[in-house]
């Protein structure tokens, strides 16, 4: 274990989900405290043994579970009431593109809705200092490549894209209005892999609506074909492009975010991504190298809302946080692979 941020209690909104989970494995590894609050409506408590397995029994004991929704607030303010929060990361919230589509009252009212009794509860108990998990989504469909912080933000192309837009705003609003807050917007792109232990990775219920868990499904042999969304995009193969991240990369991007937001107040907004660009077929090809075999795709049309390429620039990061992502794409596959390989229906028996 190495402690190289100084020990504070961190309150972890979704700390049971994908990025939540290894981002506080990767705080009790620095020796932080952590609180998560969660209900687990899309993730499993399973995810609690995995991480003691990970972080062993000391640091263990300095994680705390408490099953309850962001919005309630009665729960937060018996949080705040027990423990001495100094910062909050803030994951909670769905996520599913497509379904907000369906469900726009559901996407707005949770992931808005929970955000603003969560800041409420906040500047009542004196935590004036957040994290948030943004996304690429908010660049839109960009004009040019790569995407740095000072890119325009663009019109998302969905309910849940929009919700990560405003609540950048509202937040941002907050330090407009009361420059004691301290609030880090983090702009993840594309974030994949696993715990390099196979202990922890992505779980997402029902079809998988991302590139990465769908080809993982189709390796272990629980789909049939990877469907390749469009192959006539402007792309050097004509598949769409991301900039795909490990989830290690990712966790340890937040933990930089603390150490250097601590004592400081404003708005800050950082990318965290790679800075390379990979085509669909090209995470097909390195999926089936990380797996052994080859794996079977067929090309259907567009996915509406999709964007031909982004990757991010990645140099604010590196410069302001110290923070540079280590993992490249087979990295990511094998880790990813590790997981589904030995845990072929996610955290469930
Ligand atoms: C990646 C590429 C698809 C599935 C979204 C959100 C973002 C973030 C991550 C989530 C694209 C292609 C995909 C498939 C395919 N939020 N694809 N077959 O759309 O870049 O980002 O998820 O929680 O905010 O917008 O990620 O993994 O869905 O797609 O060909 O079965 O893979 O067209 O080019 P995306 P993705």
């Amino acid at each position: 274990m190495s402690i190289d941020a100084t020990p504070s209690c961190i309150l972890v909104t979704g700390g049971t989900g994908f990025i939540g989970s290894h981002t506080v494995v990767v705080l009790l590894e620095q020796g932080h405290e952590v609180v998560i609050v969660d209900d687990l409506s899309n993730s499993s408590e399973k995810v609690l043994d995995r991480i003691d397995q990970i972080v062993g029994e000391e640091a263990a004991e300095r994680l705390t579970f408490v099953r309850a929704d962001v919005a309630d607030r009665e729960a937060l303010d018996a949080i705040f009431d027990e423990f001495d929060i100094d910062a909050v990361i803030h994951f909670a919230g769905y996520k599913a593109v497509g379904e907000s589509v369906q469900k726009p009252i559901e996407y707005y009212s949770n992931n808005i809705g929970n955000t603003l009794v969560l800041v409420d509860a906040m500047r009542d108990h004196g935590c004036k200092s957040i994290i948030f998990s943004s996304s690429a989504t908010v660049y839109g469909d960009p004009d040019e490549l790569p995407l740095t912080e000072s890119s325009p933000k663009k019109p998302a192309t969905n309910p849940y894209g929009w919700t990560k837009w405003m609540i950048e705003e509202i937040l941002g609003s907050l330090v407009v209005a009361d420059p004691e807050w301290n609030v880090v917007l983090l702009r993840y792109f594309n974030p994949i892999g696993a715990h390099p232990s196979g202990l922890m990775g992505e779980d997402p219920k029902g079809i998988p609506n991302n590139l990465l868990p769908y080809v993982a499904q189709v390796a272990v042999g629980r789909r049939d074909a990877v469907h390749v969304f469009g192959n006539d995009y402007d792309t050097p193969d004509g598949t769409g492009v991301r900039d795909y991240i490990h989830v290690m990369d990712l966790a340890e991007g937040h933990a930089a975010a603390l150490s250097w937001m601590m004592g400081r107040n404003g708005c800050e907004v950082f990318n965290l991504g790679t800075g390379n660009g990979t085509s669909v077929l090209q995470i097909i090809e390195a999926f089936s190298t990380a797996c052994g075999h080859d794996l079977p795709y067929v090309i259907e049309p567009r996915r509406a809302g999709d964007v031909t390429a982004n990757w991010a620039d990645c140099t604010k990061a590196r410069e302001q946080l110290g923070w540079k992502a280590k993992f490249n794409i087979a990295d990511m596959c094998r880790d990813s692979w590790n997981w589904q390989s030995h845990n072929p229906n996610g955290y469930e028996a």
